[in-house]
Protein backbone atom coordinates (compact mmCIF):
# COMPACT_ATOMS: atom_id res chain seq x y z
CA UNK A 1 0.00 0.00 0.00
CA UNK A 2 1.11 3.67 -0.54
CA UNK A 3 2.15 6.07 1.87
CA UNK A 4 -0.79 8.03 0.56
CA UNK A 5 -3.09 5.30 0.44
CA UNK A 6 -2.82 4.41 4.22
CA UNK A 7 -2.95 7.74 5.10
CA UNK A 8 -6.17 7.75 3.51
CA UNK A 9 -7.53 4.54 5.05
CA UNK A 10 -6.58 6.02 8.62
CA UNK A 11 -8.11 9.40 7.99
CA UNK A 12 -11.33 7.69 6.75
CA UNK A 13 -10.64 5.37 9.62
CA UNK A 14 -10.01 8.22 11.90
CA UNK A 15 -13.42 10.04 10.95
CA UNK A 16 -15.53 7.11 11.65
CA UNK A 17 -13.90 6.50 14.96
CA UNK A 18 -12.22 3.00 13.84
CA UNK A 19 -8.86 1.17 14.71
CA UNK A 20 -7.88 0.31 10.54
CA UNK A 21 -9.62 -0.33 7.66
CA UNK A 22 -9.72 -3.98 8.31
CA UNK A 23 -12.81 -6.83 7.84
CA UNK A 24 -14.63 -6.17 11.16
CA UNK A 25 -14.31 -2.13 10.46
CA UNK A 26 -15.53 -3.03 7.31
CA UNK A 27 -18.24 -4.92 8.88
CA UNK A 28 -18.21 -1.78 11.65
CA UNK A 29 -18.44 0.64 9.18
CA UNK A 30 -21.70 -0.72 7.25
CA UNK A 31 -23.73 -0.62 10.50
CA UNK A 32 -22.74 3.23 10.59
CA UNK A 33 -24.79 5.83 9.15
CA UNK A 34 -21.43 7.64 8.80
CA UNK A 35 -20.92 4.82 6.38
CA UNK A 36 -22.15 6.85 3.53
CA UNK A 37 -22.07 7.10 0.27
CA UNK A 38 -20.06 10.25 0.80
CA UNK A 39 -17.12 8.33 2.00
CA UNK A 40 -17.03 5.42 -0.22
CA UNK A 41 -17.27 8.07 -3.12
CA UNK A 42 -14.33 9.50 -2.57
CA UNK A 43 -11.83 6.17 -1.85
CA UNK A 44 -9.11 5.70 -4.83
CA UNK A 45 -10.67 3.05 -7.59
CA UNK A 46 -10.56 -0.92 -7.14
CA UNK A 47 -8.08 -0.61 -10.17
CA UNK A 48 -5.90 2.25 -8.66
CA UNK A 49 -4.96 -0.73 -5.95
CA UNK A 50 -3.29 -2.86 -8.75
CA UNK A 51 -0.41 -0.69 -9.02
CA UNK A 52 0.76 -1.91 -5.81
CA UNK A 53 -0.55 -4.96 -4.79
CA UNK A 54 -0.52 -6.21 -7.97
CA UNK A 55 -4.11 -7.98 -8.60
CA UNK A 56 -5.80 -7.10 -10.80
CA UNK A 57 -9.61 -5.99 -10.89
CA UNK A 58 -12.32 -6.67 -13.41
CA UNK A 59 -15.92 -7.21 -13.80
CA UNK A 60 -17.64 -8.63 -16.42
CA UNK A 61 -19.96 -7.57 -19.00
CA UNK A 62 -22.14 -7.21 -22.44
CA UNK A 63 -20.34 -5.80 -25.46
CA UNK A 64 -20.40 -1.48 -25.64
CA UNK A 65 -21.51 -2.31 -29.18
CA UNK A 66 -24.59 -4.62 -27.98
CA UNK A 67 -24.82 -2.47 -24.44
CA UNK A 68 -23.94 1.07 -24.94
CA UNK A 69 -24.75 2.37 -21.26
CA UNK A 70 -22.22 4.96 -21.51
CA UNK A 71 -22.16 6.06 -17.74
CA UNK A 72 -22.16 2.29 -16.85
CA UNK A 73 -18.94 1.66 -18.87
CA UNK A 74 -17.56 5.06 -17.39
CA UNK A 75 -17.63 3.33 -14.21
CA UNK A 76 -16.12 -0.18 -15.85
CA UNK A 77 -13.12 1.95 -16.62
CA UNK A 78 -12.61 3.88 -13.37
CA UNK A 79 -12.85 0.70 -11.63
CA UNK A 80 -11.41 -2.15 -13.46
CA UNK A 81 -8.45 -2.60 -15.46
CA UNK A 82 -10.03 -5.99 -16.80
CA UNK A 83 -13.25 -6.94 -18.87
CA UNK A 84 -14.71 -10.53 -18.85
CA UNK A 85 -16.78 -10.80 -21.70
CA UNK A 86 -19.98 -12.18 -19.79
CA UNK A 87 -20.90 -13.82 -23.42
CA UNK A 88 -18.80 -12.45 -26.40
CA UNK A 89 -16.17 -15.10 -26.02
CA UNK A 90 -18.52 -18.07 -25.71
CA UNK A 91 -18.91 -20.68 -28.60
CA UNK A 92 -22.18 -19.72 -29.74
CA UNK A 93 -21.19 -15.73 -29.98
CA UNK A 94 -18.09 -16.40 -31.97
CA UNK A 95 -18.41 -19.55 -33.72
CA UNK A 96 -22.28 -20.27 -34.62
CA UNK A 97 -22.23 -22.08 -37.16
CA UNK A 98 -18.85 -24.41 -38.45
CA UNK A 99 -16.25 -22.57 -39.21
CA UNK A 100 -17.91 -19.60 -39.67
CA UNK A 101 -16.76 -16.87 -36.94
CA UNK A 102 -18.20 -13.63 -35.73
CA UNK A 103 -15.54 -11.86 -33.61
CA UNK A 104 -18.18 -8.44 -33.28
CA UNK A 105 -18.74 -8.27 -29.95
CA UNK A 106 -15.57 -9.75 -28.90
CA UNK A 107 -13.49 -7.44 -31.11
CA UNK A 108 -16.21 -4.05 -29.30
CA UNK A 109 -14.84 -5.06 -25.97
CA UNK A 110 -11.27 -5.15 -27.10
CA UNK A 111 -11.16 -2.37 -28.55
CA UNK A 112 -13.17 -0.39 -25.30
CA UNK A 113 -10.68 -2.86 -23.44
CA UNK A 114 -7.46 -0.76 -25.25
CA UNK A 115 -8.73 2.94 -24.91
CA UNK A 116 -9.10 2.12 -21.46
CA UNK A 117 -6.32 1.21 -20.83
CA UNK A 118 -7.58 -2.13 -19.59
CA UNK A 119 -6.81 -6.09 -20.64
CA UNK A 120 -9.32 -8.94 -21.11
CA UNK A 121 -10.53 -12.29 -19.69
CA UNK A 122 -10.65 -14.67 -21.83
CA UNK A 123 -13.89 -16.59 -20.94
CA UNK A 124 -14.12 -19.13 -22.39
CA UNK A 125 -12.83 -21.32 -24.85
CA UNK A 126 -14.38 -25.17 -23.58
CA UNK A 127 -17.73 -25.30 -21.88
CA UNK A 128 -20.74 -27.55 -22.24
CA UNK A 129 -23.38 -24.82 -22.42
CA UNK A 130 -23.58 -21.86 -24.58
CA UNK A 131 -22.43 -23.82 -27.66
CA UNK A 132 -24.72 -23.47 -31.14
CA UNK A 133 -26.99 -26.96 -31.93
CA UNK A 134 -24.04 -28.39 -34.35
CA UNK A 135 -21.78 -28.46 -31.45
CA UNK A 136 -24.02 -30.30 -29.22
CA UNK A 137 -24.53 -32.97 -32.13
CA UNK A 138 -20.96 -33.89 -32.26
CA UNK A 139 -20.70 -37.44 -31.08
CA UNK A 140 -17.31 -38.52 -32.63
CA UNK A 141 -13.72 -38.01 -30.94
CA UNK A 142 -12.84 -37.00 -34.63
CA UNK A 143 -15.93 -34.60 -35.09
CA UNK A 144 -14.87 -33.22 -31.61
CA UNK A 145 -11.41 -33.13 -32.18
CA UNK A 146 -11.65 -31.03 -35.22
CA UNK A 147 -14.11 -28.74 -33.86
CA UNK A 148 -11.99 -27.91 -30.81
CA UNK A 149 -8.78 -27.53 -33.40
CA UNK A 150 -10.43 -25.15 -35.13
CA UNK A 151 -12.02 -23.14 -32.55
CA UNK A 152 -9.23 -22.36 -30.26
CA UNK A 153 -6.71 -22.01 -33.20
CA UNK A 154 -8.49 -19.52 -34.74
CA UNK A 155 -10.00 -17.64 -31.81
CA UNK A 156 -6.83 -17.69 -29.03
CA UNK A 157 -4.32 -16.61 -32.09
CA UNK A 158 -6.96 -13.57 -32.70
CA UNK A 159 -6.66 -11.67 -29.07
CA UNK A 160 -2.57 -12.58 -28.36
CA UNK A 161 -1.30 -9.74 -25.75
CA UNK A 162 -5.40 -8.23 -25.11
CA UNK A 163 -5.86 -11.14 -22.99
CA UNK A 164 -4.47 -11.94 -20.28
CA UNK A 165 -5.39 -15.14 -19.48
CA UNK A 166 -7.71 -17.73 -20.95
CA UNK A 167 -11.01 -19.68 -19.28
CA UNK A 168 -9.77 -22.68 -21.29
CA UNK A 169 -12.43 -25.58 -19.49
CA UNK A 170 -15.30 -23.95 -17.48
CA UNK A 171 -17.16 -26.21 -15.62
CA UNK A 172 -15.91 -29.44 -15.96
CA UNK A 173 -17.22 -31.47 -12.99
CA UNK A 174 -20.84 -32.54 -12.09
CA UNK A 175 -20.91 -35.01 -9.42
CA UNK A 176 -24.32 -34.90 -9.65
CA UNK A 177 -24.48 -36.47 -13.24
CA UNK A 178 -22.52 -39.52 -11.34
CA UNK A 179 -20.17 -40.26 -13.99
CA UNK A 180 -16.72 -41.66 -12.71
CA UNK A 181 -14.55 -38.96 -10.72
CA UNK A 182 -16.75 -36.33 -10.80
CA UNK A 183 -16.49 -35.45 -14.47
CA UNK A 184 -19.83 -33.55 -15.96
CA UNK A 185 -21.69 -35.55 -19.11
CA UNK A 186 -21.07 -32.67 -21.77
CA UNK A 187 -20.60 -33.38 -25.35
CA UNK A 188 -16.49 -32.90 -25.05
CA UNK A 189 -16.71 -35.85 -22.19
CA UNK A 190 -19.22 -38.30 -24.44
CA UNK A 191 -17.28 -37.48 -27.54
CA UNK A 192 -13.36 -38.00 -26.39
CA UNK A 193 -13.82 -38.62 -22.50
CA UNK A 194 -11.66 -37.14 -20.19
CA UNK A 195 -8.93 -36.30 -22.53
CA UNK A 196 -10.38 -33.18 -23.90
CA UNK A 197 -9.43 -31.30 -20.94
CA UNK A 198 -5.87 -32.32 -21.83
CA UNK A 199 -6.17 -31.43 -25.36
CA UNK A 200 -8.31 -28.20 -24.69
CA UNK A 201 -5.41 -27.19 -22.77
CA UNK A 202 -2.59 -28.09 -25.09
CA UNK A 203 -4.07 -26.79 -28.22
CA UNK A 204 -4.30 -23.46 -26.21
CA UNK A 205 -0.68 -23.37 -25.66
CA UNK A 206 0.27 -24.03 -28.85
CA UNK A 207 -1.92 -21.09 -29.67
CA UNK A 208 -0.25 -18.64 -27.39
CA UNK A 209 2.89 -20.02 -25.67
CA UNK A 210 2.59 -17.27 -22.94
CA UNK A 211 -0.79 -16.59 -21.69
CA UNK A 212 -1.72 -18.14 -18.56
CA UNK A 213 -4.34 -20.87 -18.80
CA UNK A 214 -7.33 -21.28 -16.60
CA UNK A 215 -9.68 -24.26 -14.87
CA UNK A 216 -12.73 -22.09 -13.91
CA UNK A 217 -14.75 -24.06 -11.21
CA UNK A 218 -18.03 -22.93 -8.86
CA UNK A 219 -19.95 -24.34 -6.14
CA UNK A 220 -16.75 -25.76 -3.45
CA UNK A 221 -17.25 -22.83 -1.04
CA UNK A 222 -19.97 -24.22 1.71
CA UNK A 223 -20.42 -26.45 4.20
CA UNK A 224 -22.30 -28.71 2.77
CA UNK A 225 -22.31 -32.23 1.44
CA UNK A 226 -22.71 -31.02 -2.14
CA UNK A 227 -19.91 -28.65 -1.88
CA UNK A 228 -17.53 -31.24 -0.73
CA UNK A 229 -18.39 -33.58 -3.53
CA UNK A 230 -17.47 -30.81 -5.38
CA UNK A 231 -14.12 -29.86 -4.02
CA UNK A 232 -13.25 -34.02 -4.00
CA UNK A 233 -13.69 -34.10 -7.60
CA UNK A 234 -12.53 -30.91 -8.17
CA UNK A 235 -8.99 -31.82 -6.56
CA UNK A 236 -8.84 -35.14 -8.30
CA UNK A 237 -8.72 -33.56 -11.93
CA UNK A 238 -6.48 -30.86 -10.88
CA UNK A 239 -4.03 -33.78 -9.60
CA UNK A 240 -4.87 -35.89 -12.66
CA UNK A 241 -4.10 -32.74 -14.84
CA UNK A 242 -0.88 -32.42 -12.70
CA UNK A 243 0.22 -35.91 -13.31
CA UNK A 244 0.03 -35.64 -17.12
CA UNK A 245 1.41 -32.66 -17.17
CA UNK A 246 -1.40 -30.42 -18.59
CA UNK A 247 0.11 -27.02 -19.27
CA UNK A 248 -3.03 -25.26 -16.64
CA UNK A 249 -1.51 -22.42 -14.94
CA UNK A 250 -4.46 -21.10 -12.58
CA UNK A 251 -7.41 -22.50 -10.84
CA UNK A 252 -10.41 -19.77 -11.81
CA UNK A 253 -12.52 -19.82 -8.72
CA UNK A 254 -15.88 -18.80 -9.95
CA UNK A 255 -16.72 -17.65 -6.38
CA UNK A 256 -20.78 -17.16 -7.24
CA UNK A 257 -21.44 -16.93 -3.12
CA UNK A 258 -25.02 -17.31 -1.34
CA UNK A 259 -25.36 -14.43 1.36
CA UNK A 260 -27.08 -16.50 3.56
CA UNK A 261 -25.16 -20.13 3.61
CA UNK A 262 -22.30 -20.72 5.63
CA UNK A 263 -18.57 -20.91 4.39
CA UNK A 264 -16.70 -23.85 5.27
CA UNK A 265 -13.64 -22.10 6.79
CA UNK A 266 -11.61 -25.84 7.49
CA UNK A 267 -12.24 -27.49 4.27
CA UNK A 268 -12.32 -25.02 1.73
CA UNK A 269 -8.73 -23.54 2.78
CA UNK A 270 -7.65 -26.70 3.14
CA UNK A 271 -9.13 -27.22 -0.54
CA UNK A 272 -7.17 -23.91 -1.71
CA UNK A 273 -3.70 -24.80 -0.05
CA UNK A 274 -3.92 -28.74 -1.87
CA UNK A 275 -4.46 -26.93 -5.10
CA UNK A 276 -1.53 -24.09 -4.52
CA UNK A 277 0.74 -26.93 -3.37
CA UNK A 278 0.38 -28.30 -6.99
CA UNK A 279 1.27 -25.43 -8.48
CA UNK A 280 -1.87 -23.75 -9.27
CA UNK A 281 -2.25 -20.25 -8.80
CA UNK A 282 -5.41 -18.74 -8.12
CA UNK A 283 -7.81 -16.19 -9.54
CA UNK A 284 -11.38 -15.53 -8.68
CA UNK A 285 -12.76 -14.77 -11.52
CA UNK A 286 -17.12 -14.33 -11.24
CA UNK A 287 -17.89 -13.22 -7.78
CA UNK A 288 -21.30 -12.20 -6.77
CA UNK A 289 -22.94 -12.71 -3.41
CA UNK A 290 -26.37 -13.73 -3.99
CA UNK A 291 -28.91 -11.89 -1.14
CA UNK A 292 -31.96 -13.86 -2.31
CA UNK A 293 -32.84 -15.44 1.10
CA UNK A 294 -31.59 -12.61 2.64
CA UNK A 295 -34.24 -10.92 5.35
CA UNK A 296 -34.06 -6.93 5.98
CA UNK A 297 -33.96 -3.43 4.90
CA UNK A 298 -31.76 -2.75 1.92
CA UNK A 299 -28.61 -1.26 4.08
CA UNK A 300 -29.20 -4.49 6.23
CA UNK A 301 -28.91 -6.74 3.11
CA UNK A 302 -25.98 -4.75 1.78
CA UNK A 303 -24.21 -5.43 4.85
CA UNK A 304 -24.98 -9.29 4.84
CA UNK A 305 -23.08 -9.56 1.22
CA UNK A 306 -20.44 -7.06 2.34
CA UNK A 307 -19.72 -9.45 5.44
CA UNK A 308 -20.20 -12.62 3.39
CA UNK A 309 -17.77 -11.58 0.68
CA UNK A 310 -14.76 -10.17 3.28
CA UNK A 311 -14.83 -13.39 4.67
CA UNK A 312 -14.88 -15.46 1.90
CA UNK A 313 -12.10 -13.19 0.63
CA UNK A 314 -10.17 -13.56 3.78
CA UNK A 315 -10.32 -17.59 3.44
CA UNK A 316 -8.85 -17.10 -0.02
CA UNK A 317 -5.91 -14.31 0.84
CA UNK A 318 -5.51 -16.77 3.74
CA UNK A 319 -3.79 -19.45 1.21
CA UNK A 320 -2.25 -17.16 -1.51
CA UNK A 321 -2.68 -14.09 -2.65
CA UNK A 322 -5.08 -14.44 -5.83
CA UNK A 323 -4.04 -12.48 -9.55
CA UNK A 324 -7.08 -11.13 -9.63
CA UNK A 325 -10.82 -10.62 -8.44
CA UNK A 326 -13.36 -9.91 -10.86
CA UNK A 327 -17.02 -9.79 -10.08
CA UNK A 328 -20.16 -11.23 -12.48
CA UNK A 329 -21.17 -7.88 -13.57
CA UNK A 330 -20.62 -4.46 -11.62
CA UNK A 331 -24.06 -3.01 -10.57
CA UNK A 332 -26.93 -4.29 -9.82
CA UNK A 333 -28.51 -2.87 -12.44
CA UNK A 334 -26.96 -5.58 -14.63
CA UNK A 335 -26.78 -9.10 -13.03
CA UNK A 336 -27.43 -13.01 -14.35
CA UNK A 337 -28.92 -13.57 -11.27
CA UNK A 338 -31.93 -12.03 -11.71
CA UNK A 339 -33.13 -14.52 -14.55
CA UNK A 340 -33.05 -17.38 -12.10
CA UNK A 341 -33.98 -16.12 -8.34
CA UNK A 342 -37.11 -14.16 -6.86
CA UNK A 343 -37.01 -12.55 -3.89
CA UNK A 344 -39.93 -13.47 -1.60
CA UNK A 345 -40.69 -9.67 -0.67
CA UNK A 346 -40.33 -9.10 -4.89
CA UNK A 347 -37.80 -6.63 -4.48
CA UNK A 348 -34.79 -6.74 -7.12
CA UNK A 349 -31.02 -8.88 -5.90
CA UNK A 350 -28.05 -6.44 -4.48
CA UNK A 351 -25.59 -9.00 -5.36
CA UNK A 352 -22.88 -6.55 -6.68
CA UNK A 353 -20.57 -3.76 -5.39
CA UNK A 354 -22.53 -0.82 -6.96
CA UNK A 355 -26.01 -0.16 -6.65
CA UNK A 356 -28.90 0.17 -9.33
CA UNK A 357 -27.57 4.26 -9.61
CA UNK A 358 -24.13 3.13 -9.73
CA UNK A 359 -22.81 4.04 -6.54
CA UNK A 360 -20.48 2.01 -4.02
CA UNK A 361 -21.62 -0.26 -1.76
CA UNK A 362 -20.63 -2.23 1.38
CA UNK A 363 -19.64 -4.56 -0.80
CA UNK A 364 -17.63 -2.24 -2.91
CA UNK A 365 -15.67 -1.56 0.52
CA UNK A 366 -14.54 -5.54 1.03
CA UNK A 367 -13.41 -5.69 -2.22
CA UNK A 368 -11.32 -2.46 -1.56
CA UNK A 369 -9.89 -3.58 1.59
CA UNK A 370 -8.51 -6.79 0.04
CA UNK A 371 -7.56 -4.93 -3.50
CA UNK A 372 -5.36 -2.87 -1.37
CA UNK A 373 -3.77 -6.12 0.77
C1 LIG B 1 -23.90 -16.59 -17.65
C2 LIG B 1 -24.22 -15.19 -18.16
O1 LIG B 1 -24.04 -14.27 -17.12
C3 LIG B 1 -25.62 -15.14 -18.66
O2 LIG B 1 -25.89 -13.89 -19.23
C4 LIG B 1 -25.85 -16.25 -19.67
O3 LIG B 1 -27.17 -16.29 -20.02
C5 LIG B 1 -25.46 -17.61 -19.09
O4 LIG B 1 -24.14 -17.55 -18.63
N1 LIG B 1 -20.74 -19.44 -14.82
C6 LIG B 1 -20.08 -19.03 -15.95
C7 LIG B 1 -20.62 -17.93 -16.76
O5 LIG B 1 -18.99 -19.53 -16.22
O6 LIG B 1 -20.29 -18.04 -18.11
C8 LIG B 1 -22.12 -17.81 -16.60
O7 LIG B 1 -22.54 -16.66 -17.30
C9 LIG B 1 -22.48 -17.74 -15.14
C10 LIG B 1 -22.04 -18.97 -14.42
Amino acid sequence: MTRAMQSYLSRRAAVLGLASFGIGSAAALCSRSAYADFDLELAPSLRSHSRVSGIKFGCAGAAPSVQPDRILLEKFATEANIFVPETALKWDATEPRPGEFNFGEADSIAAFAARNDMLVHGHTLVWYAAIPPWVSQITTSQEAKAALERHIATQVPRYRSKIWAWDVVNEAIEPEDRLENGYRNSVWLRALGVDYIDLAFRLTRAADPVVPLCLSEYGIEYATAASQRRREALLGLLQTLRDRNTPVDCLALQSHLEAHQILDHRELTSFLRSAVKLGYRLMITEMDVNDVKIRGSEPERDLAVARHAAEYLDIVFSVARPMSIATWGLSDRYTWLRQYYKRSDGTPLRPLPLDTDLNRKPMWASLAKFMAA
